[in-house]
């Protein structure tokens, strides 16, 4: 059937089919217990739409590209992403991700400089250097986490690109409070009744507690610019100038500039963090596609740390992350309220209905990837690839909301992924399972823990250094003592 989507005046919702819901809880057990696995067996039982309930309200799951497109693209006025975050006030709820309409078309566009490619590009070398800054910490058969890794060293950048501050001395207080605001779930207490107890050993506490770390650097922030006289030219100073698109006030408060830099932080280091570590683990997994990968990197670079020119020249690695991003979408879903009564395909949905669009779905639908499962890059080959039908990979969202930090991710992910493989092949230890656990990013359950290989020509395979350089897994103090004479010959 043909799509047709309409604005609606009269027409009754009638929601499409959906399992069977509980009283009270609806259907969050089956969702909280396996996210993923739910909505995608939702997608093969009920085709190109299914409708659940969140307690007693309805969720209507969207599978089909052209409906991602109709919601994103040509109809954006109809929904809102305000409401989709949380009420209280601990979450960002004034930040870009969730005000609409023209505060949100102004606060976008007071910012957006920063995401102009002659700024992103002005960013190369604070990611080279936080990036060699890890290298050096770094020595051959060392045990490391990449999960921990990856997020301080995209956390660090983040924080130096946008707003100045080098957080270099807070990077695992910052990192482990941003671990618990994001990667803490809400229980279903929370979620059905709205008990919210704030103690050290609830999800809520924790998360409360987080919020109450960032707010303090946070408003530290504000104040200390607020104070300096000298001119700055970072988002910070954007989102201080910025119209607030209120009638009542000119300029944003304390409040909604803290909301944006605290989406900032959020949602630009968790994210390109994610994408980093799943593109590690793929690697890990699939060596044909590394050495390719790596022979690229060796012909274009030649050893050198990566220019801006270098980058477009990268191709493979541009396929390999889109791949890894096709697979392991790190925002795996999106959510949006209907505003205006709207019509998808027969079904009238009414103001007030939550829908849902899943990148994890989208990105695995066999019918237009062929081979869902499969790790292929070739695949974004222009030439001999496959044809991706819009709507249906998504990975930075689509429309007026696309990620406004798509461009600065891009080039963080290309160079911190090259650069680093220039000098180690991180591997994953044997049995190394990484789990899904979908919150709002979606990361590994369990942290990519590596040993790190020396860098070898493309040809090579990593698998040899993993047996000459087999050091016991003991604490990373306890090895340094003891680490074997010859493996001083790799360090750097
Ligand atoms: C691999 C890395 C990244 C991925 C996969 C990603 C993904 C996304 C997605 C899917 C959206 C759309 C959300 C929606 O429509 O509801 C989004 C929006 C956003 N992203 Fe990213 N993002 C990444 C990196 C970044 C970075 C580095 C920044 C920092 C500047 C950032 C900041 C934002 C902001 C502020 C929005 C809201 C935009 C708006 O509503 O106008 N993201 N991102």
């Amino acid at each position: 059937m043909a799509t047709t989507t309409q604005d609606m005046q009269t027409t009754k919702t009638v929601f499409p089919p959906g399992p069977r819901k509980l009283p009270y809880i609806g259907n969050l057990l089956s969702l909280r217990r396996d996210p993923l696995g739910y909505i995608q067996q939702l997608q093969r039982t009920y085709g190109n739409m299914a409708t659940i309930h969140l307690g007693k309200n309805p969720l209507v799951l969207l599978f089909k590209p052209e409906y991602v497109r109709s919601v994103l693209v040509e109809n954006p006025r109809n929904f809102s992403n305000a409401g989709v975050a949380q009420e209280d006030e601990s979450v960002a709820n004034e930040g870009l991700l969730t005000i609409d309409g023209e505060k949100h078309r102004l606060q976008r566009r007071a910012v957006q400089p920063a995401f102009h490619k002659k700024y992103v590009e002005g960013y190369a070398t604070v990611i080279d250097q936080y990036t060699q800054e890890v290298l050096q910490s770094w020595h051959v058969g060392d045990t490391v986490d990449m999960s921990s890794e990856m997020q301080k060293l995209t956390l660090r950048i983040i924080s130096k690109c946008l707003f100045n501050i080098d957080l270099s001395n807070q990077l695992d207080a910052l990192g482990g409070a941003f671990n618990d605001m994001i990667g803490t779930a809400t229980s279903v207490a929370e979620d059905v009744l709205r008990i919210r107890i704030d103690n050290p050993i609830t999800g809520y506490g924790k998360r409360m507690a987080a919020a109450r770390k960032l707010d303090t650097l946070i408003y530290t922030l504000i104040a200390q610019r607020r104070g300096d006289e000298r001119e700055q030219s970072d988002v910070l100073s954007m989102l201080l100038a910025s119209p607030s698109g209120s009638e009542t006030q000119e300029h944003l408060s304390d409040k909604q500039i803290h909301d944006h830099i605290l989406t900032f932080l959020a949602a630009g280091h968790e994210t390109t963090a994610n994408a980093l570590v799943w593109t590690f683990y793929l690697l890990s997994e699939h060596p044909e596609i590394r050495v390719k990968l790596l022979d690229e990197i060796r012909t274009v670079l030649e050893g050198r740390t990566p220019t801006i020119e270098d980058l477009g020249k990268l191709t493979y690695t541009d396929w390999v992350l889109n791949e890894s991003m096709r697979l392991y979408p790190p925002a795996w879903m999106q959510a949006r309220f209907v505003t205006k009564e709207f019509e998808l395909d027969g079904v009238a949905l009414q103001p007030g209905t939550l829908v849902m669009m899943s990148q994890w779905v989208l990105h695995r639908l066999p019918e237009i990837w062929g081979d869902p499962e499969a790790f292929r890059p070739e695949r974004w080959d222009p030439v001999d690839g496959q044809r991706v039908p819009s709507g249906a990979y998504f990975p930075f969202g689509m429309g007026p909301r696309m990620c406004i930090g798509m461009p600065l991710a891009q080039m963080e992910a290309k160079m911190i992924l090259t650069t680093i493989l220039q000098n180690y092949m991180p591997q994953p230890f044997p049995g190394y399972e990484p789990g899904l656990n979908p919150t709002i990013t979606l990361r590994p359950k369990q942290n990519l823990r590596v040993q790190l290989i020396p860098a070898t020509s493309g040809s090579e395979d990593a698998s040899v250094w993993r047996q000459i350089v087999r050091v016991p897994d003991v604490s990373l103090e306890e090895r340094k003592g003891c680490r074997p004479a010859f493996l001083g010959l790799f360090d750097k």
